[in-house]
């Protein structure tokens, strides 16, 4: 079943991959789940063991530090629309189903429309990417996520010049998501991005992580990550994406714009207002560990930091 609205009958693979190696993808991919088969038909592999993205590319932005374990990612989350707990969302999103899917894209742009996830993900190659993960509460992880360039779907929806925000929106749902009938916070979770850090490279719309689809307490099926930005700009479960003239007003700002900026950028000279950001704990690591001394920009300013040039950190913070 479709729920594809309006097709984006211009968006060719090829735009984005060369054909030659579109192909070679395609051929390999089907190799590979060909392989996966023939291995859960003779008893090698169990159907729970086969992955959605068994084999991809590591994109050359990838972290070389120690990954954090599939079971830390899955059952210590910040996901208030399935409690406010850390282990409630694993908890309580078990039976949301995540299929269907529809993504609205609108606003500022040439080619708006309603798209099926999956005609809406199928144009972008997508890869894996080994990104540091901070919350803005003082722990991190580092995290094998499956996704794609924001920018590459971006180009496709042709921004106009007015085109200067790029707001996100999560499912707003009572009955799917249980947190919601609670307003701890005001719903729909809502995030945004100034245009240029959306387009920049690092930003990645992912689909899936350690080589599978996205747990549903990790933002089930699409969601945002922006590695150099604090974890709540990573907004899950998203069904809207809106290009705006104005800088919209994310949830976290709303509810405490002296705590959350806009920008949250990881930032160990900007302090919380009510505690510091220098240092940060991994999770997963024993807890005599030594604390990790926090980057600028989450260790990414290599690949950022221009972004900001002129700026005054400590007031757009
Ligand atoms: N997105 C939605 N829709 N709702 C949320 O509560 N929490 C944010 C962010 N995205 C949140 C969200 C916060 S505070 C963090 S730290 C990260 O998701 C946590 O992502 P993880 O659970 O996958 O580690």
């Amino acid at each position: 079943m479709s729920f594809l609205i309006k097709k984006p009958d211009d968006i060719k693979s090829s735009e984005i991959t060369s054909q030659s190696v579109y192909h070679e993808r395609r051929e390999f991919i089907k190799k590979m789940s060909l392989a996966t088969t023939a291995l859960i038909g003779a008893g090698h592999l169990s159907l729970a063991e086969a992955k959605a993205y068994p084999e991809l590319a590591k994109s050359q932005f990838s972290s070389a530090d120690k990954l954090t374990s599939l079971d830390d990612i899955k059952s210590y989350n910040n996901f208030y629309e399935f409690g406010t707990g850390k282990v409630d969302p694993a908890k309580n999103a078990k039976n949301f189903n995540p299929k269907p899917w529809s993504i609205a894209v609108e606003g500022e742009i040439e080619k708006p429309g309603v798209f099926d996830l999956e005609d809406f993900v199928k144009p972008y190659a997508l890869e894996e990417r080994i990104y540091r993960f901070r919350c803005v509460e003082g722990w991190s992880m580092v995290i094998p996520w499956v996704g794609f360039p924001l920018a590459d779907m971006i180009k496709q929806f042709k921004p106009t010049s007015k085109a200067k925000y790029v707001e996100f929106v999560t499912l707003y749902d009572k009955e799917k998501m249980p947190g919601q009938a609670i307003r701890v916070l005001p719903w729909p979770y809502t995030e945004g991005l100034r245009i240029d850090e959306a387009m920049n490279p690092l930003t990645l719309m992912a689909v899936g992580l350690y080589g599978d689809e996205l747990p549903n307490q990790n933002g089930a099926p699409i969601r945002l990550v922006v590695p150099w930005k604090y974890g709540f700009k990573n907004i899950k479960s998203i069904v809207k994406i809106r290009f705006t003239e104005h800088e919209p007003v994310s949830t976290w700002h709303k509810i405490g714009p002296k705590e959350y900026g806009f920008y949250s950028n990881v930032n160990p000279d900007v302090d919380h207002p009510r505690w510091s950001q220098k240092t940060e704990r991994r999770i997963g690591e024993p807890f005599w560990s030594p604390k990790i001394q926090t980057q600028m920009f989450n260790g990414y300013s290599e690949q950022v930091a221009h972004l900001y040039s002129g700026m005054d950190l400590k007031r757009f913070f």
